[in-house]
């Protein structure tokens, strides 16, 4: 997993070297918060106490900030990421009934991931494939033109078959 970022002269640097010279600058937090994703895949709860110190901000304040922006996560992504489309054409087409099912299915909404780890379920706005609307993608596949029923088969699919990796 990659470790480092990239800072505002584009030098890379890794988590800890951003929080060992972090100046104490407000603007600083965001990419401090990425820096921790990018080398943990998601932010831990040792690393929100690391920052609290470092920056002399409450927990409860950094929480709040990692909680507004989409980006940031508190759990690990699943082993397998599927992106739901809801960009127009997906969104008409019925992608609303795929995240019911999908809920339904795994128990997960957007942005969570199942207690098993083996799914995390993202939103996003178009894949690019909008004449396939619904779209989803599992991973790097996409599958497109799905029904509720289409999807239910494939989610158990799946999952039978990263039960059995
Ligand atoms: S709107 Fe879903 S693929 Fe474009």
């Amino acid at each position: 997993m990659n470790s480092t970022v990239r800072n505002r002269g584009g030098v890379t640097e890794d988590f800890n070297f951003r929080l060992w010279r972090y100046g104490g600058t407000g603007g600083d937090l965001i990419p401090l918060l990425q820096a921790a994703q990018d080398r943990y895949g998601y932010i831990p709860r040792q690393s929100i106490s690391h920052i609290a110190i470092a920056a002399g901000i409450p927990e409860a304040t950094i929480y709040g900030v990692i909680t507004f922006y989409n980006q940031f996560r508190l759990k690990p992504m699943g082993k397998n990421i599927i992106r739901l489309c809801d960009g127009t054409a997906c969104h008409v087409s019925g992608s609303s009934m795929l995240a019911d099912t999908i809920e339904d299915e795994l128990g997960i909404g957007i942005n969570d991931t199942t207690e098993d780890g083996l799914f995390t379920l993202c939103g996003v706005a178009c894949l690019g494939c909008c004449s396939l609307a619904p779209v989803i993608m599992v991973n790097d596949r996409t599958y497109g033109r799905l029904t509720p029923a289409s999807l239910r088969k494939l989610l158990r699919s799946l999952r039978s078959g990263a039960q059995a990796v």
